[in-house]
């Protein structure tokens, strides 16, 4: 075929395709006649016809008899991955210095990157956090030359407990401490219900800065069975509890890293049950419920605990101001062990920052920024699950998470997800490998894709260039 006519079409496809996938035509809608297209776009009949079979292969498009072409009921949308099965034995955690290198890679302007887990900054009420940090500055000039000591400006903590009770939990605000980010509040829970060698038990596949925080302290890591939409498996945490030393479990309810996965209701209660039986402590982090979609999903296992066994974790990271770097623990039963551990190995923080911080969790209208924030990442994480679709191998997989902006994709038999990462990289295209992900050397054809970051046109056509390449690689 002449190749010129090969990608004309193809444009032709993606002038449709794109305001489809964008929401600016509707499901149902009425797309022009081949005949209007190919006057309005200046080229034949038989280029238009061929982009309208390339979008009905797509399943964007379908044709109506004797009516026309209508924007798909249903964009298409590849299946989901089945639940997790990890085995059944924990594993010493050595992971690999990928996760830095993806990190890096999130950071660097040369790449397109899919790595980071994170909104990019213009998803943030950047001018607010400014005006806050200038006013924290202005107000609270003293602070910067005292040495902050206790579990967090007073103001924060107030601030934090009342902001928890939108996550169901009535939290004192005594008990709580404040944390550089919610990373440093797990590994002080770790830290303070485990020794070297004890087993935790988590989501598979689970988040590598968990797992490198159990290497760092020589835990071993029990992955747990984990659905791709509910969750951690709670008859298989039951059973680990009943065969295996299980001292700790961590746990991401809402919206697991990387499958984005959310807990439903009941499970959240049982739960925190069991723990509460078993004397187990539940490390819960709750760094995205602010970005489910559901509100009965926004709510913590914590607000189910009558008995201290959930320690509660979470940050500002994805949701406010990363870069303030501030995050918060209540430890339940351990809150004491906690608080000192803290004070022993990093002391307090910025105090203007904690006060910024209090300023822009208390000011009105956070509710609102956090549901403009969920509803643009829908609009991409749908956009992006049509873009897997289209250009993917035949057979991949994709998670379907009912908020946040990290998918986790299963490519079919036969392929290799790091051999896909090296390849990519020659492009400067960048996206975290599924090993990353266990302790085993499990999830080899799977890839974490966070669309969170810069979205353009480049952006889009480097989440199609992973796809080409994956189905160049299946030969
Ligand atoms: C599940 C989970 N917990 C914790 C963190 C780190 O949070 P913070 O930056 O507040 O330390 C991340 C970052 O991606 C995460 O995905």
């Amino acid at each position: 075929m002449d190749h010129a006519n090969d990608t004309l079409y193809l444009q032709i496809a993606e002038r449709i395709a794109h305001p489809i996938r964008s929401g600016t035509l509707a499901r149902g809608e009425r797309i022009p006649s081949v005949r209007e297209l190919a006057r309005q776009q200046g080229v034949s009949l038989s280029t238009v016809v061929q982009a309208y079979r390339t979008l009905e292969d797509a399943r964007l498009i379908e044709a109506r008899p004797r009516s026309g072409y209508f924007v798909a009921a249903r964009a298409p949308r590849p299946p989901e991955p089945e639940p997790s099965r990890p085995p059944a034995d924990s594993q010493p955690v050595d992971v690999s210095s990928l996760g830095a290198q993806v990190m890096q890679l999130a950071t660097d302007p040369r790449f397109l990157s899919f790595g980071a887990a994170c909104p990019s900054g213009e998803l943030f009420a950047q001018d607010r956090v400014r005006r806050a940090v200038s006013r924290a500055a202005q107000r609270h000039r003293a602070t910067l030359c005292q040495y902050p000591i206790g579990p967090g400006n007073e103001q924060l903590r107030r601030a934090i407990a009342r902001y928890a009770m939108g996550l169901g939990c009535q939290l004192d605000a005594r008990e709580l401490l404040v944390t550089n980010g919610c990373l440093e509040a797990i590994s002080l829970c770790l830290r303070a219900v485990t020794q070297p060698g004890d087993v935790v038990a988590l989501e598979s596949p689970s988040y590598f800065g968990f797992l490198e925080i159990l290497e760092s302290m020589h835990l071993r890591a029990l992955e747990i069975p984990t659905h791709p939409r509910t969750g951690l498996s709670l008859d298989a945490l039951q059973l680990a509890f009943d065969t295996q030393p299980v001292k700790a479990v961590l746990a991401v309810p809402t919206l697991s890293n990387p499958i984005g996965a959310s807990m439903p209701l009941a499970e959240r209660k049982r739960l925190a049950q069991m723990v509460a039986e078993r004397g187990i402590p539940l490390i819960e982090d709750v760094l995205y419920n602010d970005l489910a979609e559901q509100d009965d999903r926004r709510r913590a296992v914590k607000s189910f605990d009558t008995t201290g066994h959930v320690m509660v974790c979470g940050s500002f990271s994805k949701t406010v101001a990363p870069g303030i770097r501030l995050g918060w623990v209540e430890a339940g039963r351990w809150g004491a062990q906690v608080r000192r551990l803290k004070a022993v190995h990093s002391g307090g923080h910025t105090e203007l920052l904690e006060l910024a911080m209090a300023d822009l969790l208390t000011q009105a209208g956070s509710e609102s920024a956090y549901r403009q924030l969920r509803a643009t990442i829908a609009a991409r994480v749908d956009e992006a699950r049509g873009l897997i679709a289209e250009s993917f191998p035949r057979g991949t997989r994709v998670t379907d998470p009912a908020g946040g902006y990290i998918l986790w994709v299963e490519l079919p038999p036969g392929s290799d997800s790091l051999a896909l990462f090296h390849a990519c990289l020659a492009e400067h295209i960048c996206f975290a490998p599924g090993t990353m992900f266990s302790a085993t050397d499990r999830y080899r054809r799977c890839l974490r894709l966070g669309v969170g970051g810069r979205w353009d046109a480049e952006q889009r056509a480097g989440l199609r260039r992973i796809g080409e390449l994956a189905r160049a690689m299946l030969g």
